[in-house]
């Protein structure tokens, strides 16, 4: 057992196991689950007893009294089971995720999930329903922790009662399926996400709910996702709608720094840890949308990509460029290969099957 989980105190009540969940090779992406959750109720005030339960999904009840509904207290984690080359089931960086939850309950004021006590509860889960974890090429069982306010009261505040779940689905490739394609991403001035102050370095619900309008208007113009530019100077790079951005200029391996208004992502951090090992210059800076627009049309700049869990690392072949909503569209294309972008994808993916070795304690096996 992985040192960091010996001393939590959980207790687990756990019901009759289901079969596995049935599904057809690359599903869409977060809508085959696993047929259990781990459920666990915990208090604000930190008087936590820690019992949790694993149980049938279809079971849950929910009431549209329950308080994160109306206010949006709401944070959650997403995080990879690997069937291991072994036959193993490994979770990837459970340890960053389960900061990063913490973290985020923090700034959204929500019940406490101490570290130990998430990765016992991802670890059990996990054991739970490891025979759904997929053994087909580029898959794996996507899970999600999350964290809701759940007083029944219509008034604004931090709820005293919260319940944290974990549930998961099937994954395989996130953009084209089985034939993942270069995604297109659109760009415009006008579109924010999040701003200093704001809540973009916490995984909280309302990130995405802004997403979702841009999204749209991203769709219509059949792009895939969203890059979006920082809120005051409407330039420089922050991240997608659900993933970090990163490009490539010579040897160099760039990346938006970390600046509170995206998020710390664990396939951002994992890629700057194994790039010197693959002769590439790890370079967390300032990028500017007009430099990186110059420098892909100079030649400087050959590769961007996005990655994050669900993406692993996803090529970018376009941007659709707007100043303004009302403005012609520019397009901007990269070069088809990419040879930085699929070292540093199939270095990621062998480590995180097992095929090669994992730094420190990044596969918490189960
Ligand atoms: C807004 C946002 N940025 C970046 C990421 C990538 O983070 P990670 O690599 O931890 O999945 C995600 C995905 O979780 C995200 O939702």
């Amino acid at each position: 057992m992985n040192a960091i989980t010996k001393n939590a105190t959980v207790k687990i009540k756990r019901c009759e196991k289901l079969p596995p969940v049935h599904f057809t090779p690359h599903p869409l992406f977060g809508a085959v689950f696993a047929p259990h959750i781990l459920r666990m109720n915990l208090h604000l005030d930190g008087t936590n007893d820690f019992n949790a339960e694993i149980k049938p999904l279809e079971d849950e009840p929910f009431s549209p009294t329950s308080s994160v509904l109306h206010y949006g207290q709401s944070i959650f984690e997403g995080m990879k089971a690997f069937r291991q080359k072994d036959g193993r089931v490994g979770v990837f960086r459970a340890d960053k995720h389960a900061t990063r939850f913490r973290n985020s309950a923090r700034r959204m004021v929500m019940a406490d999930v101490p570290e130990d006590v998430f990765l016992k509860c991802i670890q059990e889960y996990t054991a739970f329903v490891a025979d759904n974890v997929p053994s087909e090429p580029d898959h794996s069982l996507y899970l999600r922790p999350l964290l809701i306010a759940a007083d029944h009261k219509i008034k604004v505040g931090a709820a005293q009662s919260y319940i944290f779940y974990i549930m998961s689905s099937i994954a395989g490739g996130y953009f084209g399926g089985a034939k993942p394609k270069r995604a297109r991403v659109m760009v415009n001035r006008q579109f924010v996400r999040a701003y200093p102050g704001g809540l973009g370095e916490a995984k909280t619900a309302a990130n995405y709910a802004a997403s979702i309008w841009p999204q749209r208007l991203a769709a219509q113009r059949e792009c895939d996702q969203v890059l979006y530019l920082d809120a005051l100077h409407h330039d420089f790079i922050d991240e997608l709608g659900g993933m970090n951005f990163f490009a490539v200029r010579g040897k160099e391996l760039l990346t938006p720094v970390l600046n509170g208004c995206i998020l710390d992502g664990v396939t951002r951090r994992s890629l700057l840890e194994v790039a010197p090992a693959l002769g590439l210059k790890p370079v967390e800076t300032q990028l500017s949308f007009t430099d990186l627009r110059k420098q892909i049309q100079t030649g400087k700049i050959t590769e961007t990509f996005a990655c994050g869990t669900a993406a692993v690392v996803s090529p970018i072949g376009e941007f659709l460029f707007q100043d303004t909503l009302e403005a012609q569209p520019e397009l901007i294309s990269l070069p088809e290969q990419n040879p930085a972008t699929q070292q540093l994808l199939s270095h990621l993916k062998g480590i995180q099957h097992g095929e090669i070795k994992a730094p420190g304690n990044w596969i918490l096996h189960v």
